[in-house]
């Protein structure tokens, strides 16, 4: 099969398109060929090992073989069932994440574990589900099983205009919050139109000062240190972001209801 690797950790000058062993499915996977896939955060950290600790993680000098293909997100067609799985049958449309799963999305098939995956609603195409997965299942996390947001609550979130953030602005609405979304002056129409109460453009405006008080502060993006703790001081709990507690909800309670929130939007 075709697939994107890396050999070596560096800029995507380092990427190659080229051959590689399809691989084989194991008893309880399921073999999904990849319609679509998308680049996270993730992809970027792994691939230039930084924060160094990936090189932990991965191989110290050079990624191990089982992390050279990247992509976290994949959504496309169930191609063979391994013969324990009876959650999906083959020709399913399907999307999930494989972060937990050896990353691998960026290949033309990738055996993934059925728990990762859930059923492809028909209003979404592939490309938009595979944009889906895992920046939407850490913006949850952080939301609904960290902070348990609750309706009322006042929550501000910084980064908001970002892949995380983007979710994390419409999943704290449907929960009911009042939204403060922090990002730069570009977004911050796009921000209001997914549902943001109030935009602040941190260009011109530190949230860390001035009277305001939130329940919670979901951080996607770094805070310099001298506004971490005056950050503190404006709330209640300070959340930096979903995936350091992942294992707080099993995963594949966390999907599904994404996935039915967007079925409800269909409606
Ligand atoms: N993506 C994932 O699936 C994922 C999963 C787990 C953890 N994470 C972590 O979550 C964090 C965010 O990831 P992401 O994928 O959402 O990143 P991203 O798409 O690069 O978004 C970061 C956003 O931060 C905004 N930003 C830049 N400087 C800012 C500032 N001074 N104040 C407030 N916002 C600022 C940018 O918005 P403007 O364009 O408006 O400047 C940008 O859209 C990262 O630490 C990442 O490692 C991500």
């Amino acid at each position: 099969m075709k697939a994107i690797t890396f050999t070596r950790y560096g800029s995507p000058d380092v990427l190659k398109y080229e051959d590689v062993p399809t691989p084989t499915l194991a008893d309880d996977q399921v073999l999904v060929k990849v319609h679509a896939s998308s680049a996270n955060a993730a992809d970027w950290h792994l691939l230039r090992a930084d924060p160094f600790l990936v090189r932990f993680m991965c191989g110290f000098t050079k990624p191990q073989a089982k992390y050279q293909i990247l992509g976290g997100d994949i959504a496309g067609v169930v191609e063979a069932i391994g013969k324990n799985v009876t959650e999906f049958k083959v020709g399913d449309a399907v999307f999930g994440e494989t972060f937990d799963d050896g990353l691998g999305g960026f290949a033309e098939y990738k055996c993934a574990s059925p728990k990762y995956l859930v059923a492809k609603p028909e209003s979404l195409s592939f490309e938009e589900a595979a944009a889906v997965p895992l920046a939407s299942v850490t913006a949850l996390h952080g939301l609904r099983y960290i902070s348990n947001v609750q309706p009322g609550q006042k929550v501000l979130i910084n980064g908001a205009a970002g892949g995380v953030g983007t979710y994390a602005v419409q999943i704290a609405k449907a929960l009911g919050a009042e939204v403060t979304a922090v990002c730069s002056a570009r977004n911050l129409e796009p921000a209001r139109e997914l549902g943001a109460d109030h935009v602040i453009d941190y260009a011109k405006e530190n949230f860390t000062k001035g009277d305001k008080r939130y329940d919670m502060i979901l951080c996607y993006q770094r805070l310099p240190s001298d506004w971490r703790l005056q950050a503190r001081a404006h709330t209640e709990r300070n959340i930096r972001h979903g995936r350091r507690r992942q294992q707080a909800a099993p995963r594949n309670h966390v999907l599904r209801p994404v996935s039915l929130d967007v079925r409800q939007q269909e409606v």
